[in-house]
């Protein structure tokens, strides 16, 4: 059995390791690209472990990660949001990932749910988490916690690029 511990500064190196372990492979096929072709500085701004989203992520009190036999296994990286669709408080689950060796033995469950219960003690009325519609685990996941899909999509612009 997995444990689930809040995200601590020491954890830094190894679930950085993971994410981008875990992003890798969704990342090539997204881009349609070899890791190896991506700039330094592209991947280090990547995921909720890079420089400056880490730190929010950790003083957020809703980050939490998996250990098996002392090991890093899985994360998630959550904070509040407050005023966001009308609700007060909002849990925001920025990302989760189990290793693909870990997975499907409830690693992600544990992490989700948890994010969950403590943002509720914190406080917050409901929980938003951006899925792609192609990940069928990832939405199958949060299927089993009882989370709410509907058809809305998230529209995103790059500041650099308002026309
Ligand atoms: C999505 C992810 C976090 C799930 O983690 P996990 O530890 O394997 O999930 P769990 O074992 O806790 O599974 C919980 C439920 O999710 C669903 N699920 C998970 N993996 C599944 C799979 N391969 N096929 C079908 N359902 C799946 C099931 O409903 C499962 O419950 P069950 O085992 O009782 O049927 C993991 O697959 C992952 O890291 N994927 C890559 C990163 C990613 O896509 N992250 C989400 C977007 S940021």
């Amino acid at each position: 059995m997995a444990q689930i511990t809040k995200l601590k500064e020491a954890d830094r190196g190894h679930v950085r390791a993971l994410e981008l372990f875990i992003m890798k492979e969704y990342l090539e096929a997204m881009l349609n690209r070899k890791w190896e072709e991506l700039s330094q500085d592209f991947i280090d701004q990547l995921g909720a472990t890079s420089d400056g989203a880490f730190e929010r992520y950790l003083d957020s009190g809703l980050s939490y990660v998996a250990k098996e036999k002392g090991q890093i296994v899985g994360f998630v990286f959550a904070q509040m949001v407050e005023h966001m669709s009308n609700i007060p408080k909002m849990v925001w689950i920025e990302s989760i990932g189990v290793h693909p060796s870990h997975q499907r033995k409830g690693i992600g469950y544990q992490l989700l749910k948890k994010a969950c219960e403590e943002g509720k003690k914190a406080g917050a009325q409901a929980v938003q988490s951006a899925i792609l519609p192609e990940n069928a685990k990832s939405m199958m996941l949060h299927k089993k916690l009882g989370f709410f899909l509907d058809a809305r999509k998230l529209s995103f612009l790059d500041l650099d690029n308002l026309k």
